[in-house]
C-alpha cells in the first residue's frame, strides 16, 4: 500500500463488475487511489472472489445477521476500523445507508447509479427509461446523502437508446460506460484531495 494514495473501501452486494473496473484502474502505479478493503453485505458473491483474486482484504457483514439497521451498520463501522479508509465507493451495494452512517464519512461516500440522475432514482432504471420512450440513458456517480440517489453529481456518461433495445441490451451499453466512469470519477476526487 502506498502512503500517498487515496485509500478506498468498495462496498458491494453481488457481481462486482464496477469493483473490477476499480481494481483494474488501481493496477496502474500512477493511479492516485488504492483499494484497502472490499465490504459485502452478502456472503459468497462474485465481487468477493474478484477482491480475493486481487489480494484485497474482504469483509462480509451480512445484514441478515442483525436485527436492526443500526446494529448492522455498527458492525460495518467496527470492521472498517481495521483499515485506513479515506473514501467509500458504493458499487452495486444494495442497502440504503442511514444518516448516522453517512455522517461518519461526510462527503466521502460516492455511489454509481445506472441512470442519468435525477431521472430514475431507485431500481429498474432501464425498464423505466424504455417505457418512457427516452432517447438517452446513462450512468451517474454522485455523493451519497441520506436521500436515496440524490447527492451532488460528480460525473455522468450518456449512451443513446436504440429502437430495438431491451432492458438487457440497454443495461449492457450503460454498464460499459459505468466501468469507464467510476475509475475516472475516483481519479478526479483523489486529485482534488491531494
Ligand atoms: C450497476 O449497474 C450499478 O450502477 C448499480 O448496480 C449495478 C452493480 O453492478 N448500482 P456490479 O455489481 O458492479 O457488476
Amino acid at each position: 500500500m502506498s502512503e500517498n494514495k487515496l485509500n478506498l473501501a468498495v462496498f458491494i452486494s453481488g457481481r462486482g463488475s464496477n469493483l473490477q473496473s476499480l481494481i483494474d484502474a488501481c493496477k496502474d502505479e500512477n493511479y492516485p487511489a488504492q483499494i484497502a478493503a472490499v465490504l459485502s453485505n452478502k456472503p459468497d458473491v462474485q465481487g468477493l472472489e474478484r477482491a480475493k483474486k486481487a489480494n484485497i482484504p474482504t469483509i462480509t457483514v451480512s445484514h441478515k445477521d442483525y436485527e436492526t439497521k443500526q446494529s448492522f451498520e455498527g458492525a460495518m463501522l467496527e470492521a472498517l476500523k481495521d483499515y485506513p479508509i479515506d473514501f467509500i465507493c458504493l458499487a452495486g451495494f444494495m442497502r440504503i445507508l442511514s444518516p448516522h452512517f453517512i455522517n461518519h464519512w461526510p462527503d466521502k461516500i460516492i455511489n454509481i447509479h445506472p441512470s442519468l440522475l435525477p431521472e430514475y432514482k431507485g431500481l429498474n432504471t432501464h425498464e423505466r427509461a424504455l417505457a418512457d420512450g427516452k432517447k438517452e440513458a446513462g450512468c451517474t456517480i454522485h455523493y451519497v446523502v441520506p436521500e436515496m440517489d440524490s447527492g451532488p453529481i460528480v460525473m455522468q456518461k450518456k449512451v443513446p437508446i436504440l429502437g430495438d433495445d431491451t432492458p438487457k441490451t440497454l443495461a449492457e451499453r450503460v454498464l460499459e460506460q459505468e466501468h469507464i466512469a467510476y475509475p475516472e470519477a475516483v481519479r478526479l476526487l483523489a486529485k482534488a484531495k491531494s
